[in-house]
């Protein structure tokens, strides 16, 4: 099902300082080290301010371990897995492997190749502005990593996902300008229930698309692409093509593995699609999907 507030942990701030409120089944729930690493982590993105650098994070030799397996382990199944796109992304980016780099190193790295550049986030980001935000070529990205006891998949956004997942996407042509054009959708879209759709249709495209290239299913969602668990299953998932309706209307649980893909016969179908999409909708013609879904309007 789909619940913004599922993604991301709550972080609250009050007189005894920032808490990031894990559930109780979360990895680290029960690790105090942990809780208080992130609790600091989420009191640097919430002190900084816009125009300021990105506050540096000292990351510990644990953190930095999780760094060098995830890409470590990675590196291969991109080779095999992910489209052509984002291989080459990553060699032009040639973000570090040894370390998790900073949110301005990224920044540096990603300006000028499509403009795009990251600001830290301490958890959830409202949908409006973090979609809206990327309109101006801004991503909000939160900088903790996961809990070392299961690197290869986190329910939560880290900064493995945002940076080996959504990084090298907006280094592409084609994936940088699907995220910009749904910043520029936000902007049009009035009613929440429509910026919903949008941000499920976002869901089953750039975090967990999937595409025919070279005669082979291979994966361009950044969910998929940063998890190397997650990206040794998605062939065999269930495969249904691309729909607007049923992907704007759908329930996911990002708590396990996807299920259920939306195949993409072509990078051009992604392009005309999901990119037409993004680029032409409104408030009525999304209404007029979630009507054909049978979605209550
Ligand atoms: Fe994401």
């Amino acid at each position: 099902m789909f619940e913004e507030a599922q993604l991301y942990s709550p972080v609250t701030s009050d007189g005894d300082g920032v808490t990031v409120h894990l559930s109780d089944d979360h990895p680290g729930a029960g690790d105090p080290a942990y809780r208080e690493r992130r609790n600091e982590i989420a009191a640097l993105a919430l002190e900084w301010q816009p125009g300021e650098p990105a506050p540096p994070v000292e990351y510990t030799e644990a953190e930095q371990e999780v760094w060098r397996t995830v890409c470590r382990e990675l590196r291969p199944k991109h080779e095999r897995l992910a489209i052509a796109e984002f291989v080459e992304a990553r060699e032009r980016l040639a973000l570090p492997t040894d370390g998790v780099p900073s949110l301005d190193l990224v920044s540096d790295r990603l300006r000028p190749v499509t403009g795009f550049r990251y600001a830290p986030a301490a958890g959830l980001v409202p949908l409006r502005e973090f979609y809206g935000s990327l309109s101006v070529r801004i991503f909000h990205s939160t900088q903790y990593v996961r809990h070392p006891a299961v690197p290869l998949y986190t329910p939560e956004p880290d900064i493995i996902h945002e940076v080996i997942g959504h990084g090298h996407l907006l280094a592409t042509p084609t994936f940088s300008e699907l995220h910009r054009l749904t910043g520029e959708a936000t902007h049009r879209l009035h009613d929440e229930e429509n910026l919903r759709f949008l941000s499920r249709v976002f869901w089953f495209t750039l975090e967990f698309g999937v595409v025919v290239e070279d005669g082979e299913l291979r994966a361009y969602g950044a969910g998929i692409l940063s998890s190397y668990g997650e990206i040794d299953e998605f062939r065999a998932m269930e495969h249904r093509p691309l729909d607007l309706a049923e992907m704007g209307t759908a329930d996911y649980d990002i708590t396990r593995y996807q299920p259920v893909l939306y195949r993409a016969e072509s990078l051009d179908e992604v392009r005309e699609l999901i990119g037409g999409f993004f680029a032409s909708c409104t408030d009525d013609s999304i209404a007029e999907l979630r009507e054909r879904a049978g979605a209550p309007v």
